[in-house]
Order: structure tokens, then sequence, then C-alpha cells
């Protein structure tokens, strides 16, 4: 509606993370307030969120309805703690992976907000009740996980605390739809929370492969890009074994045994260091020097890729 003051939302913590959270939420028309604790680091943050818009806006991927210049008239930042949150109704902790940081932040935070603001961290793997027990405002806190890029891989894991108020959980969950994320929610909080839990999986048994001669590094992750992992851009490993017999029953009943043998020969967690990391070191170098040029070339790449597939998705699912 005409004069109708979007809605506010904070970012603490314009790194990497932040600046992608402050893409999103501006693609989906909310006004964002990115506060980060040196103004250097919030002119560079503005700087490349201003660069990574344009080139979205050129390449015809840009999100949301609004042009990039609108978008990016959205965010403002600021150094201020108490200023970054005033009338925001949901703020999103974005600062480096320290737990007594974050505690500290979070504190900082518990004193000056109302009791209707969400208070929700992108952490990646500190559980809800090592962040959030004690505070005032328990009820009102939530971790919300993104995967990177956020821009491109829309999940994002809603893990709550033991004390959060379900409505928070709903909230957030509504939220995260509305800017075009695709949020889950977990039940309880548990260590690695759920993606982090499947790709452990699946780098534990990679690494135990290569470790014991089984296969190459390079194939090993074939195996996955063009194997696996075509299928899992579209469905799960559930509905996976659901197409892949008459339902899952038939799956089971087929399955079941030859699963639980492979299952049984697995081996013990690897160490992830010593000879096995110098081979997959060495294989993994010469496909892609490890400096950041090489490093940075590839990822522009990957990021390229995802946003192919997310094209792809959007087209399939319309269809
Ligand atoms: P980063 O290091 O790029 O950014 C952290 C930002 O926090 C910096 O701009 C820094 O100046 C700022 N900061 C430091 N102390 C602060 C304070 N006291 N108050 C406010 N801001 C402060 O880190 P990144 O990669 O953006 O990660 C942020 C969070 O997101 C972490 O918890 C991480 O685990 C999580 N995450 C990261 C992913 C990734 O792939 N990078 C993926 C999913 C979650």
């Amino acid at each position: 509606l005409p004069g109708m003051e979007p809605t506010r939302v904070a970012i603490i913590g314009s790194g990497l993370i932040g600046c992608s959270w402050a893409m999103v939420f501006a693609a989906g028309g909310f006004k964002v307030k990115l506060y980060d604790i040196a103004q250097q680091q919030l002119t560079t943050a503005l700087e490349s969120i201003r660069k990574q818009m344009k080139e979205l806006e050129e390449s015809g991927f840009l999100k949301g309805t609004l042009n990039a210049e609108k978008q990016l008239a959205l965010i403002s930042v600021c150094t201020d703690l108490k200023a970054a949150v005033e009338g925001a109704t949901f703020i999103q902790e974005c600062t480096p992976e320290n737990l007594e940081l974050k505690k500290k932040i979070f504190s900082q935070l518990d004193l000056i907000v109302d009791d209707n603001v969400i208070l929700s961290s992108s952490t990646s793997c500190l559980l809800p009740s090592k962040l959030f027990t004690g505070l005032k405002h328990v009820k009102q806190c939530i971790v919300s996980h993104p995967v990177n890029p956020p821009y491109f891989v829309p999940l994002v894991e809603i893990v709550p605390h033991p004390e959060t108020d379900p409505s928070v959980t709903e909230r957030t969950y509504a939220l995260m739809k509305k800017i075009g994320q695709s949020p889950v929610k977990l039940n309880r909080e548990i260590e690695g929370f759920v993606l982090n839990r499947l790709q452990y999986a699946v780098i534990s048994e990679a690494w135990r492969l290569v470790g014991e001669g089984v296969i190459s590094p390079t194939d090993l992750d074939i195996v996955m890009s063009d194997g696996l992992g075509m299928r899992y851009a579209f469905i799960g490993p559930l509905e996976t074994m659901h197409l892949n017999a008459e339902g899952i029953s038939n799956y089971c009943e087929r399955y079941r045994e030859g699963m639980k043998l492979v299952l049984n020969t697995f081996g013990p967690v690897p160490e992830f260091s010593g000879e096995i990391e110098q081979k997959i070191s060495q294989a993994m170098s010469e496909k892609i020097p490890a400096v950041p040029k090489h490093l940075g070339a590839r990822r522009e790449w990957r990021d390229d890729c995802l946003v192919g597939l997310a094209k792809l998705k959007k087209q399939m699912k319309s269809n």
C-alpha cells in the first residue's frame, strides 16, 4: 500500500552471511538495518552488496519485484546496536562462529529488545541451549541456519530452544517462506542440526573409501556430482527410496537386508588428518590449486551452476 512502512529487519554482522541475508530480505521488500562494529566493514559490505545486485540484475537473476536501485535503497547501515534494532520485528545475528561472542551479543540484545521481536542466529553448529539459555527473552530466540550461498541455496534450518515459544517458530517459518527461502523445522536441537549430519555422513564415508584405496578422490566426487547429486537436487533420499521401488514398504522389503549388510561394513569415524588428508589435498589441489585466485574462480563457477539449477528447479515446478 502506498505510504505503508515496509517491515523492518536488523542484521547483526555484515560479513559473507550478513550481506546475503540483507540481499534476501531486501529482495522480499523488507527494510534492512545492517549493523557491524566497524564503519569500514559496513562500507565494504554495502559496496559488495551493490556490486552483486547490479551483476544479478544484468544477468536477470535479481530476486524480487523491485529493481536493484530500489532494493539497495532499502538497506541502511549502522554502528549503534540500539539504533540498529529499533523498530525491527526480526533480528538475524551473523557474527563469527564463536560461542562467547554470540552469547555476549545476545545478552546485549536481551537488554534492549521488546517482547515481540524475534532474535534469530545464523549459527552453523552452536546449539540453541548453548546460545540462549538464561536470556530474559529466551522464548523469542531461535536458530535460522542458512546454507552458503543463501541467495541461491534457499534452505534454512529452523532450530528452536526448548523454551522457544511455538509461535516464534511459526512466525520465523512464515517469514522465511515469504522472502522465498525454503525453511524446515527441527522439533528439537541436535549436534550438527540435520544438514551437517547428512553432509558429515557422506564426507566420512567418502574419506574412508578413498583412505582404503577403493576409489580415487576425483572419482569419488564424480559419484556424487554425476550420480547421486543429480537426483538430490530434486528429490530427497526418502522419496528416492519411494520411487526406486513400488513405494517405501516395497523398497524396504527388497533392500532392507542388503542395506544393513553394507551399513555394517562402515568403518569408524575418520581422523581427517595424516596420509589420507595428504592424498585428498594433493588430488584436489591438482584440480584446483588451493590459492585465492583459483578457489575464487571455481566458487564463481559453482555459484553460476547454482543459479542455473535454481532456474531449472523453478521451471520444473511450474510445469
Ligand atoms: P564473516 O566473518 O564473513 O562475518 C562476520 C561479521 O561479523 C564481520 O563483518 C565482523 O566484522 C562482524 N562482527 C564481529 N564481531 C562483531 C560484533 N561484536 N558485533 C557485530 N558484528 C561483529 O562470517 P560469516 O561467514 O558471514 O558467518 C557468520 C555466521 O553465519 C557464523 O555463525 C557462521 O557459522 C554462520 N554461517 C556461515 C556460513 C558460511 O558458509 N560462511 C553458512 C551458514 C551459516
